[in-house]
């Protein structure tokens, strides 16, 4: 169902409460998430992007109940991602045929590469501004965050940006509002959606954030693709989207680890008692990374000043669910961030050096070299554990 923002401009997206995964079974989103769209009703009737393909259906059948098809002048498409792209053929079908789709010159391509048609396309540019009436469309090229064909687009007089999936969060709410959720979900869910999918582009995000300030954009309401609608926090999301792309850290420390027969738990356990004989105040975080989430971990490592993983040595290698999350940690490239190896071993010490190499390659610095242990750790592998943590402590 719509939902009325004013009295010309309503979301017209999904709340989806059962998404778990996304991007394919990547990304978790234990609490669902929504497809935003928009409608904008002036003398040109407008809609900003629209919802994944399996709820395209339901889309149509609610936006008709709002506004005659025929009557739509422009569709503007901020991202061709098929999660806020997957009704749009549904919505070309129905409008006239030679209604313009507003999108940058890269989301054309993305558009015409996910479906094949040879539409209306308007391109238009950085600061490019559209009369609709009474109001203007500003769009605002955001290349890279995170597709490169990202733009965000600017209604003046409501002073509303639509900001595609920059400030979004995969989190299902019908309250709409950030003043209208629990606060606490709401921040958890905004860095964990900002480091698996914005951090590799810290830099882009930083520009961006300064060109946008430049702008001077009085901004009433930011209205992303997923998630809540920014009213009374504007400034706390937009302040931290550039805390965050600043090599962002907190006073934390992640160990992760993986584990057959509990000697590199032990190791990660005494390894984590000297870090905080060391430095008892630092928030110390233990995961298996064979019992956790992927996504949950990408974001405390992005928490984190400092990393240790670890593995045993399995088949000359390292565990799958290392081997994973070392594949995301480099997707993600954190900066600034220290890091450490650590692993039991039967024969051969392979996990240290295929650990110790991927990080390097990934460009994270590898303090220490890694703390190993044969078999099982006794008394004694343990107690070098904890002076490998203190040591760990000392050097972040
Ligand atoms: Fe929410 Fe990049 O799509």
């Amino acid at each position: 169902m719509a939902f009325k923002i004013n009295d010309t401009v309503s979301w017209i997206g999904k709340i989806d409460w059962e998404l778990r995964k996304f991007h394919g079974q990547q990304l978790s989103t234990y609490r669902g998430s929504s497809y935003n769209a928009y409608l904008i009703k002036d003398e040109k009737n407008v809609i900003i992007d629209s919802v994944w393909r399996p709820f395209a259906e339901e889309f149509i059948a609610n936006l008709k109940k709002e506004i005659d098809f025929a009557s739509i002048d422009y569709v503007v498409v901020n991202h061709a991602e098929p999660d806020h792209s997957g009704a749009l053929p549904f919505i070309m079908d129905l409008v006239a045929p030679d209604t313009p789709i507003i999108c940058t010159a890269n989301g054309a391509k993305s558009i015409k590469g996910y479906y094949h048609k040879d539409w209306n396309f308007k391109i238009v540019k950085n600061g490019e501004k559209l009369s609709i009436g009474s109001r203007d469309l500003i769009f605002i090229e955001a290349p890279m965050l995170h597709w490169p064909d990202t733009m965000m687009t600017y209604l003046s007089g409501d002073n509303i940006l639509f900001s595609n999936d920059v400030f979004g969060q995969h989190f299902a709410c019908e309250g709409m509002y950030d003043d209208l959720v629990d606060n606490s979900e709401l921040m958890y869910e905004s860095i964990k959606y900002f480091a698996n999918i914005v951090s590799p582009f810290n830099k882009k995000v930083l520009k961006k954030m300064q060109e946008f300030k430049e702008m001077n954009l009085p901004i009433n309401l930011v209205c992303p693709a997923h998630g809540v609608i920014w009213r009374k926090n504007i400034e706390t999301i937009i302040n931290k989207y550039e805390v965050w792309a600043s090599s962002y850290s907190e006073n934390q420390v992640t160990l992760i680890y993986d584990t057959m027969y509990d000697s590199t738990r032990k190791m990660a356990e005494a390894i984590a008692s000297g870090i905080l004989i060391e430095k008892p105040d630092l928030n110390v975080k233990l995961f298996n990374s064979s019992k956790s989430d992927n996504s949950d971990i990408i974001t405390e490592v992005f928490r984190s000043k400092a990393f240790l993983i670890g593995s045993p040595t399995y088949n000359n290698g390292i565990l799958n669910s290392t081997a994973a999350i070392l594949e995301e940690i480099k997707g993600i490239a954190p900066e600034n961030k220290k890091a450490a190896v650590f692993g039991s071993y039967g024969w051969s010490p392979a996990n240290i050096k295929i650990i110790s190499e991927f990080l390097k390659e990934a460009s994270i610095e590898v303090i220490l070299d890694g703390a190993k242990s044969q078999w099982n750790p006794d008394t004694n592998a343990l107690d070098k554990c904890v002076e490998f943590g203190k040591e760990f402590a000392r050097q972040i």
